[in-house]
């Protein structure tokens, strides 16, 4: 059964869709490729992997790229142009710009980011992977903020809606990796929080304009300097990066499409 869909455009390298999965007794899943996703299928229509080795290709002429250079890369040549400067995607459809925020869709996605972010901040406080340890109170961590924020929309007589099944399933399929796959797992903790700190914010702060009065929410503030916190987080993901073979390297590169295909259906909600 779909439950949602959306389309990341394409370009001549790859294209991506999203869609949301049949239901079967342990809850959506659909098939990635060779890997089983849940609740989420990525199609990629042409080689993931030649994608990855063109872009480390194009690198600048010969400067070597920290590991979370090359994670950045890979996500950047994922948005539209019109998401950021750097993007490849071709835009199909019309840009979030255009398409006005639903203040009720848009408490949903602060419930289900709050979920993804609690997940995240789970799992590195359990550190079932010793180094995930290194990864606790980074500063970067979103879901007290959201706490604080949803209790706002309580007072202001909103009803706070539950997580929505897709967002479930992708905390669960982060449980999974997290234990099973740190590479994979790293990829999407790596967009997650740097996304928000990004393109993230840009939306935040046009919803607000549009939907909320300006108000500021908390989910668009950290405390101290955002750009040390992030630079921290960079440093501490090449040193765990610097003792992966090229291969898990590559496997980590190629999660993005994954991670970015959950995050922008999770953002496209929030314009029907
Ligand atoms: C409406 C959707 C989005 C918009 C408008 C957007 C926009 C941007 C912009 C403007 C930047 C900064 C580029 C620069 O440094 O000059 C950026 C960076 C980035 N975005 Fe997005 N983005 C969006 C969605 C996403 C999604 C879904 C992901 C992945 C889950 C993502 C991951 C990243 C990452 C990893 C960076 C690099 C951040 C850094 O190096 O500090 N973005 N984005």
């Amino acid at each position: 059964m779909a439950l949602a869909a959306a389309t990341l455009g394409s370009s001549p390298l790859v294209s991506i869709s999203v869609s949301a999965a049949r239901m079967n007794s342990s809850g959506l899943s659909v098939s990635f490729g060779a890997r089983r996703v849940p609740g989420i299928s990525v199609q990629i229509h042409s080689q993931r992997r030649s994608m990855v080795m063109a872009a480390a290709a194009r690198g600048e002429e010969g400067a070597v790229k920290t590991f979370v250079e090359e994670m950045r890369a890979t996500a950047m040549r994922l948005h539209t142009k019109d998401q950021a400067g750097e993007g490849e995607k071709e835009l199909k459809g019309p840009s979030l710009h255009e398409q006005e925020p639903n203040l009720e869709a848009y408490l949903r996605f602060l419930v289900d980011s709050k979920l993804i972010f609690q997940t995240l901040e789970n799992i590195v406080n359990r550190a079932a992977v010793p180094c995930y340890a290194e990864f606790r109170n980074t500063g970067l961590e979103r879901s007290e903020a959201l706490k604080k924020d949803l209790k706002w929309f309580g007072e202001q007589g909103h009803t706070i809606p539950e997580p929505s099944a897709l967002e479930t399933t992708y905390a669960s399929y982060l449980e999974e990796l997290s234990k099973k796959d740190q590479q994979a797992f790293f990829c999407h903790f790596y967009n997650l929080y740097f996304a928000q700190s990004a393109g993230g914010r840009m939306t935040g702060k046009k919803i607000a304009e549009k939907i909320l009065n300006k108000k500021e929410l908390e989910f668009y503030k950290w405390e101290g300097t955002l750009s040390e916190l992030l630079q921290n987080v960079r440093k501490k993901l090449n040193q765990v990066a610097s003792s992966w073979t090229q291969e898990e390297k590559n496997h980590c590169l190629e999660e993005t499409e994954t991670a970015f295909a959950y995050s922008v259906d999770r953002l496209r909600k929030i314009f029907t």
